[in-house]
């Protein structure tokens, strides 16, 4: 399977996994790339950006990319280090594209834009972005406050722009790629099914917490103040029953029980980033596992559906 965003992005695959703070490892990264995906380091690890760059340079001779989260306050150094690197690939997200779009491109940067509604994905329009990536309300970690869902979503976004669209949110199998690209994306962006990996670093009681999900496990906090999608536990049934006040203090520091959720597998007191696909992830398994059965599934799948049709024309 090949989309424009095979060449634009040196890949054989069009799959990209998604920016994860606190797990989106070189060792990640790498793998996803070296199965012929796009890796993407976060900045928030607890190595830090330049050792993960370093790491990811050892282990893999394939092209990935950094997420650069443009609110947060180590975003320009973020940029130059990029820059200095001679990394191809940015996905941008949280934040106005219009800021460092320019910059990176000018220095042969490819820059990806996460958007979660159509005036975000018009603002990246604006702002000359390369493609962006449409993220439905059933993505984890972050989903944006609009709660579109990702169905809902993608057809709109690419009506709205001339550039190639990556969906995200829900996507974790072979089918929700096959239904990716039969919306008109060139692609999908996944986390949660690559948290559920060999190679990823959560903690083994993260990942099976997400084996254990079903489809109403997980849940929105922080709605109209930075909304997070988690799986529901004691803390996240406790915060519904907070004050505004109380709430907007707790999401002030989510980063830090994600973190815990995540790195020391506190299933209790941690948030557990993760989307509404997780009822479909029944065992880790190596990056290049997911990334072959999801390939040769969808090249089934399509080709399956395209036989089904003819033989009735
Ligand atoms: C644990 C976790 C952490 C995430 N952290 C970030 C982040 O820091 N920045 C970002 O742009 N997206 C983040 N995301 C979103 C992913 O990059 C991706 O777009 C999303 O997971 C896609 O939806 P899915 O979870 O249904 O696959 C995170 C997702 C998860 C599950």
């Amino acid at each position: 399977m090949k989309t424009k965003i095979c060449d634009m992005l040196d890949i054989k695959h069009p799959i990209i996994q998604g920016a994860m703070a606190w797990i989106g490892t070189a060792e990640l990264a790498a793998a996803t790339s070296n199965a012929g995906g796009l890796g993407i380091i976060h900045p928030f690890t607890e190595r830090g950006l330049d050792k993960e760059i370093e790491i990811a340079r050892k282990i893999t001779d394939k092209p990935f990319g950094i997420n650069i989260p443009i609110l947060s306050p180590g975003a320009k150094r973020a940029v130059k280090k990029v820059i200095d690197e001679g990394i191809t690939v940015v996905t941008a997200s949280v934040g106005d594209p219009v800021k460092f779009t320019k910059k990176l491109q000018d220095e042969g940067v490819c820059v990806i834009q996460v958007v979660t509604n159509l005036a975000h994905a018009r603002r990246a329009g604006e702002a000359k972005v390369d493609c962006v990536v449409a993220s439905g309300i059933e993505a984890g970690g972050h989903p944006g406050r609009d709660e579109i869902t990702t169905l809902s979503l993608v057809p709109q976004v690419i009506d709205a722009l001339d550039i190639p669209i990556i969906a995200a949110g829900g996507i974790c199998d072979a089918r929700g790629l096959a239904s990716a690209i039969m919306l008109g994306a060139e692609g999908v962006q996944m986390g949660t099914r690559f948290i559920a990996t060999d190679e990823c670093i959560a903690h083994d009681d993260f990942k099976q917490a997400i084996l254990n999900a079903t489809d109403v496990d997980t849940t929105v906090i922080g709605r109209g103040i930075f909304p997070s999608r988690v799986i529901k536990n004691e803390f996240s049934n406790r915060f519904e029953g907070m004050d505004e006040k109380k709430k907007s203090r707790e999401m002030l520091t989510e980063i830090e029980r994600a973190k815990a959720a995540m790195l020391r597998g506190d299933l209790v007191e941690g948030s557990m980033w993760c989307g509404q696909c997780a009822g479909s992830i029944n065992e880790v398994i190596s990056v290049e596992a997911v990334i072959k059965k999801m390939i040769e599934g969808a090249e089934d799948i399509i080709s399956n559906k395209a036989i089904l049709i003819s033989e009735k024309a």
